[in-house]
């Protein structure tokens, strides 16, 4: 090495690389085992094993994951730092979904509270609590939009709706960047994995990529994410850890997207069995040359891709731009400065005050037949069933160091606001046992009324989780109607991480709460919510079906040449069961109502830059104060391609004392009302706009506009 080159090493060293004019000379410096190295990402086991410390040393790992506790990142940063040959800094990974310790709702559960500022509430708190573990960065949000309920990860993401996961999106980057570095994940189109199989093949239009799947990763990196995930699946046939039209042509191209990739787990090893890749070198070049940088545990790029890159089939300046995207991320989130980011724990009785608000927002009261709920704190109540007791599901899926220990079960959370409670677990969550029956029958009879606590455990949705029946599992269902059958009044609490399949249960039971996987502070807002100390004010944010046939239902659907009629055979519907779903997107009841009334458009014409602004006047109508979300969508009546029968496109959450009125005003700006034209470029078309104003997806005040040219 000549010694101008020796100097300029050791002065880069010494001095942080603490602007991007450094980091050019850190890249000038660099080997390519080490350039390869920076886009190495390993998951350890709690620790790094002492190879992945030799990895480091060696200036061969860019990050590792699933290293829990500062007490472990601290000694690997340090290597790092000090030991390897240029000192950069390594990241640390986790999956920090919907709490690091405290554990808040499923994001599906969140996403019920059509709440953004919750959801950016509860990201900040978790990456604080996870920076103060030594994570720097969180493999969330999930933006992925999921209109099948087979599909286990539906649990993860925001629902169906791409204007309600765009807002959740930002808002949780928002949250999660003001401690760590957050990742929108699946890029693209995971969620429409056929048949909900999980990691199952995709079959996209352009077109519905684009308007659909493709809108919440674009609000995640309008908030400025600083890395997204490339998914497990293909669309139609191009796996999307190896898709240059999304990781480079739509996400660094069209969006100017300046963060880094990274593929998900091993998932660029996978281009081999997709097809598409014949050995793993092929996998890598593939998977790098179309964007992703960073490799997540397929060891690919670290081990196969130097020989391709000094035969110059991988030219170097696409290895370089990768490195480049690495070290500025490290550079933005600060690690060359601070490379251990010591961050204060928030307390836990915040913590704990946030999860039980935000855990208050996301239940969805589905069904309430002559004011059953809320309950009297009064008399005699039974609270049966496998979820009543149980403190280790309310943590649902993907709950990285959620621990039982903290979670507040439902049924002590009924004991602190009623004195006597008689228990019974009554079956198992999927076993066949009706041993607990008897004892079950036997609780309710005692009691002025039955709480049925029924769902699926905290694994049966996530990963891996697709079923392929939706109803409740082992003799929930059998349990249910056993206990209804003693004629005491039910109600069922629902806990699961998707929609159900509720058929009987819609028809029979006159309450039903769902509550999704709420956290450590399940228990005491279930109580809220079932004793009045909390009115319920969350929505679906995806259909519930009537039947597993009509999967995928979801409420944007267009509406098609013979849109279903029931007086005509020869329209699009089934003949054994309605079109319509149980509960549709954006629906949930209060224990207050509210009347609409008075649907104002601010123009009755207006131009695509234009904003027009729909006023209601919404009256609490019922016997208590109350939060309504009151929901405008939009249907483009006559457009060059057939435009969905509605969609959302604003949303609003008021509070209203009993009585009060209020003239809620909702602005759309026309610009916001694109879709893809015949020549696959966004455009907003000149004609009518129908306007409905509404408490969901299916009810509301209707009115028109006319875009005009
Ligand atoms: C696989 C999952 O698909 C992804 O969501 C997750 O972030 C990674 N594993 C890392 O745990």
């Amino acid at each position: 090495m000549s010694r101008v080159r020796h100097i300029l090493i050791l002065t880069i060293l010494l001095a942080a690389p603490a602007s991007a004019q450094n980091l050019d000379s850190l890249l000038a410096g660099m080997t390519l085992e080490e350039k390869l190295g920076q886009l190495n990402l390993l998951s350890a086991n709690g620790r790094a094993s002492p190879q992945q410390m030799q990895l480091v040393r060696a200036g061969k790992l860019g990050g590792l994951f699933n290293v829990i506790g500062a007490e472990n990142t601290t000694p690997v940063q340090r290597i790092a730092v000090t030991e390897s040959r240029l000192k950069i800094p390594l990241l640390f990974g986790l999956d920090v979904i919907h709490g690091y310790r405290a554990i808040f709702p499923i994001p599906l559960g969140e996403a019920s509270s059509f709440d953004p500022d919750a959801a950016e509430a509860t990201a900040r708190a978790a990456g604080q609590e996870a920076a103060s573990f030594g994570i720097n960065w969180t493999y969330a949000p999930m933006v992925d939009i999921a209109r099948d309920p087979r599909w286990g990860r539906i649990a993860e993401g925001s629902g169906e709706d791409p204007y309600l996961g765009s807002l959740m999106a930002a808002a949780r980057v928002r949250g999660f960047q003001q401690n760590i570095f957050a990742t929108a994940k699946h890029f693209a189109g995971y969620g429409a994995a056929e048949a909900g199989r999980d990691y199952n093949e995709t079959e996209i239009s352009p077109r519905t990529m684009r308007e659909v799947y493709l809108p919440p990763f674009k609000a995640a990196v309008d908030a400025g994410v600083a890395s997204l995930m490339s998914a497990f699946n293909d669309i139609a046939g191009v796996p999307a850890s190896g898709n240059a039209w999304l990781t480079d042509t739509v996400l660094r191209r069209e969006w100017g997207f300046t963060g880094f990739v990274v593929s998900d787990w091993t998932s660029v090893a996978e281009l081999i069995p997709h097809g598409v890749a014949g050995s793993r070198s092929e996998a890598g070049r593939r998977a790098l040359t179309a964007g992703v940088d960073m490799d997540m545990q397929s060891s690919i790029y670290v081990d196969s891709l130097a020989a391709l890159v000094g035969s110059n089939r991988i030219p170097m300046v696409v290895v370089d731009s990768a490195v480049m995207r690495i070290l500025r991320a490290k550079l933005r989130l600060g690690l060359f400065r601070d490379p251990y980011r010591a961050r204060a724990a928030p307390a836990n009785v915040e913590l704990r005050a946030l999860a039980r608000r935000v855990a208050g927002e996301s239940i969805v009261l589905l069904k309430n037949e002559r004011s059953l709920l809320p309950l009297d704190k009064a008399g005699t109540i039974a609270v049966i069933g496998p979820l009543a007791d149980n403190k280790e599901e309310p943590l649902g899926p993907w709950h990285t160091q959620g621990r039982a220990e903290d979670v507040v079960s439902v049924l002590q959370g009924i004991k602190t606001k009623v004195q006597t409670v008689l228990y019974a677990q009554g079956s198992g969550i999927d076993d066949t046992s009706k041993a607990g029956f008897a004892a079950a029958v036997a609780a309710a009879r005692q009691a002025k009324v039955a709480i049925l606590v029924l769902g699926e455990r905290g694994d049966m949705s996530g990963e891996a989780a697709s079923r392929s029946s939706l109803g409740l599992s082992g003799v929930q269902e059998q349990l249910l109607e056993a206990v209804a059958a003693t004629g005491t009044p039910v109600v069922l609490v629902l806990m699961n991480g998707r929609p159900l399949i509720l058929e009987w249960a819609s028809d029979h039971v006159p309450a039903i709460v769902e509550t999704w996987f709420l956290g450590v502070e399940a228990g005491n807002a279930t109580a809220d919510v079932l004793f009045g100390d909390v009115n319920p004010s969350g929505r679906l944010p995806v259909t519930f079906p009537r039947v597993l046939g009509q999967i995928p239902l979801y409420y944007d659907h267009r509406n098609t040449g013979r849109p279903p009629d029931p007086n005509n055979k020869y329209t699009s519907k089934y003949i054994d069961v309605p079109v319509t779903p149980r509960y549709p997107f954006g629906f949930g009841l209060s224990y207050t109502t509210f009347a609409y009334s008075d649907l104002r458009l601010s123009a009755a014409r207006a131009r695509a830059t234009d904003t027009i602004t729909a006023s209601v006047t919404v009256t609490n109508s019922g016997s208590r104060e109350g939060t309504e979300v009151v929901q405008l969508y939009v249907h483009d009546v006559v457009a060059s391609v057939a435009r969905p029968v509605r969609e959302l496109k604003a949303f609003r959450r008021v509070t209203l004392k009993l009585g009060e009125s209020r003239t809620v005003d909702l602005r759309v700006a026309l610009r916001d009302l694109w879709f893809i034209g015949l020549d696959m470029k966004p455009i907003v078309e000149p004609g009518t706009f129908r306007v409905y104003l509404g408490p969901n997806s299916a009810e509301g005040l209707e009115a028109s506009f006319e875009c005009i040219p």
